[in-house]
């Protein structure tokens, strides 16, 4: 189905609803058959074996033969931000209870740091992995290089990739990293989310250490954009202004940038992907949302935005003079679903917006990355199904969107519904106005909504504790209306989706008139992680789901007019999916014990798709 966009406001009205199954789902209609024949004539010939197996091999990143410069190095970056001093602390290791450091009036000490791990009290931590130290790479070897079997159906398709787009993969740090309470990091919010015995974020896949083995793998597949994410508490364990920056950490990182364009490929940097610091959250209300079960991570604290703010310079100084795209927040809404939370991450984002562009005077583009799975009406020609659809849309998209993109005020259905929700005032709206240079979305799936039965006026009058489906008040379904999933299931809450995918994209551009970012896009396919081996490596539906998206991408930006940025593939590998691994996003496997990885077959074919609808001069 389509819709038309009826001006900037975000409402969508249903037309040619009639043609769901034929046009844009279906093959139904056999457009390449000019000349079917139903009459065959039969023969015998010699037979023999001419399948044989073609060898082609990924084709790795080229060395890098220019370094692009979008700010001033650290030495000139400094000044427009002073007191900046660094130290280093150590480890806190497995087993360890009390505290031996003597330097108690030191309020950012080697016993202040360690008291915040005393207090974080981590059950069952452990660091034991194969690794403690960084890893020198080694080559990848050729044989694992090539490329997989093709499925018989592929995409149909004469479309090329913008030269500017930007195709990599994505990862985050608390998902991969381990090493969560050594070289001066600490506590994260990640490391509590977990309560019971699954597993937690303490070891993964160990790449603090493997990270430059990780890279050349990316690089040997011909990735052009790695997307990682930086700790906060590992940058600034105390983490607000004025305390001190880690020098292992700064140096980590900046090692890890340089890793990525000694390999020919460029980073994306996210700030803060979830792993929000421990501090901001008393330690007795880590509550669990209601819908999405993630824990309130803080940002309605007080102390938020000037620490975000702070942070978010420290990193800018250090490292914008080599990183083309930076990313401010990772899926706000799920760590921030409060109105103050909001609030403090729109203010924080905006100020860290004009450091980056007004006072680095930076060349680079930054912005900000949202969730929301595209909520479409159940029944398009209902009206009620279509307010529902862009209420839920505006309530998870325009309360950030507004400001921040059109510097136009909070949705009326916030203001009507969010507990304590405020205004804001002209002149925050005026400095807030186009504070990002993209719109990122990570639109993993499509959601089918209708109202809440009793209305969705009656249920905004409800508090969350009266009602479930507060404050959206729209009901949420896997199914179309004539009782078919929307699309094939993954292990999780994805399905495949890409036609409503691409008219995800319409609806962004033409409500947010920025350029789309699709920041992460992926599927755990259903039941991989209890196969063996091999057969995890052939992946065909995680293929169907990446080849069909990028393909919608590029009628998106051909058929519909819509600028597309690019796409992450998320993610670079397996990882821990906050308590669990079995929901496999990867597209490669790794092996925990021997922190071996595998190449998945999507992942060739997604490169390779890519690949060959580039027409680069370069
Ligand atoms: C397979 O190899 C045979 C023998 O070398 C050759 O005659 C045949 O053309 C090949 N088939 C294909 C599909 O390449
Ligand atoms: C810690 O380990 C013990 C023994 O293996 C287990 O019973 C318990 O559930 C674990 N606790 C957590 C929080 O992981
Ligand atoms: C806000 O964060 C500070 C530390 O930055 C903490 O001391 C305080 O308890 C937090 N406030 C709440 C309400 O959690
Ligand atoms: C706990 O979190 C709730 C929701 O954010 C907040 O209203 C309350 O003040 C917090 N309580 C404490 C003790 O920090
Ligand atoms: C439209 O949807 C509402 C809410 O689900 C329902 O009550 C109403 O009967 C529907 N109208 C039509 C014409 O289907
Ligand atoms: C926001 O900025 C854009 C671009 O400068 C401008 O066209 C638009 O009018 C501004 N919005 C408001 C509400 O002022
Ligand atoms: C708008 O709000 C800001 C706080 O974010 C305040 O400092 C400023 O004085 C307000 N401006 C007006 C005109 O009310
Ligand atoms: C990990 O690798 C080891 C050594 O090759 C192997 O014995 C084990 O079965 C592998 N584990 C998984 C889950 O594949």
């Amino acid at each position: 189905m389509r819709y038309t966009i009826l001006g900037i406001t975000g409402l969508i009205a249903a037309v040619e609803a009639q043609e769901i199954f034929h046009t844009t789902k279906g093959h139904s209609a056999r457009s390449q058959c000019t000349q079917a024949t139903s009459s065959p004539s039969y023969y015998f010939q010699p037979f023999s074996y001419t399948l044989n197996e073609t060898v082609r091999y990924a084709t790795s990143m080229p060395s890098p033969t220019t370094t692009k410069t979008y700010a001033p190095a650290y030495t000139d970056a400094v000044k427009h931000f002073t007191s900046l001093s660094t130290t280093t602390w150590g480890n806190w290791l497995p087993g360890q209870t009390v505290i031996s450091a003597t330097d108690t009036d030191d309020p950012f000490g080697q016993a202040a740091w360690s008291s915040m791990w005393q207090a974080a009290d981590l059950q069952n931590y452990t660091t034991t992995g194969m690794y403690s130290t960084t890893v020198s790479p080694t080559p990848i070897p050729t044989s694992e290089l090539v490329l997989p079997p093709s499925d018989y159906f592929g995409p149909n398709d004469c479309y090329n990739f913008p030269d500017d787009f930007v195709f990599g993969v994505a990862g985050s740090a608390a998902q991969i990293e381990g090493a969560i309470a050594l070289e001066g990091r600490s506590p994260s919010l990640l490391e509590k989310l977990v309560a019971d015995s699954r597993p937690k974020d303490y070891v993964t896949n160990e790449n603090y250490y493997l990270y430059k083995q990780d890279i050349q793998r990316l690089a040997a597949m011909g990735v052009e954009y790695y997307s990682f994410t930086i700790p906060w508490s590992r940058i600034l364990p105390f983490v607000h202004p004025g305390t001190p920056v880690n020098q292992q950490a700064i140096d980590h990182y900046d090692d890890l940038i340089n890793t990525i364009l000694d390999a020919g490929m460029q980073p994306v940097v996210t700030m803060l992907h979830f792993d929000s610091p421990l501090m901001f959250v008393a330690s007795d209300n880590i509550t669990k949302h209601p819908d999405i079960g993630y824990n309130n991570a803080g940002y309605q604290n007080e102390t938020f935005v000037d620490a975000f703010v702070n942070y978010g310079k420290v990193l800018l100084t250090h490292f914008a003079d080599r990183v083309p795209i930076w990313v401010t927040f990772n899926e706000p809404l799920l760590y921030a679903f409060n109105f103050q939370g909001v609030d403090n991450v729109v203010h924080a984002h905006s100020q860290v917006y004009k450091f980056y562009h007004n006072e680095l005077k930076a060349k680079g583009k930054l912005g900000i990355k949202f969730n929301d799975n595209f909520g479409v009406p159940k029944d398009p020609k209902n009206s009620s199904h279509v307010d529902a659809a862009n209420r839920f849309n505006e309530m998870q998209l325009g309360f950030f969107g507004n400001p921040i993109f059109r510097g136009e005020q909070y949705p009326k259905s916030i203001l009507d519904t969010m507990p304590g929700a405020k205004r804001l005032n002209d002149s925050e709206l005026e400095y807030m106005n186009g504070t990002s240079d993209f719109f990122g979305i990570d639109p993993y799936t499509a959601t089918v909504v209708s109202p809440a039965d009793e209305g969705i006026q009656a249920c905004s009058k409800n508090t969350a504790e009266s009602n479930s489906l507060f404050p959206y008040c729209v009901k949420q379904e896997t199914e179309n209306i004539y009782g078919w999933n929307i699309g094939y299931r993954s292990e999780s809450y994805v399905y495949i989706t890409p036609t409503y995918f691409r008219e995800y994209l319409l609806y962004l551009w033409n409500t947010f008139r920025h350029p789309v970012f699709v920041s992460e896009f992926g599927f755990p396919v259903y039941g991989e992680a209890d196969k063996d081996l091999p057969d995890q490596l052939f992946d065909s539906p995680r293929s169907v789901y990446y080849l069909s998206f990028m393909s919608e991408i590029l009628k998106s930006i051909y058929e519909d007019g819509v600028h597309v940025m690019g796409a992450l593939a998320w993610s670079f590998v397996d990882n821990w999916e906050f308590g669990d691994y079995s929901a496999q996003f990867g597209i490669q496997v790794v092996n925990r014990t021997t922190q071996q990885r595998h190449y998945k077959k999507s992942f060739f074919d997604l490169v390779d798709f890519v690949k060959t609808r580039q027409d680069r001069k370069d």
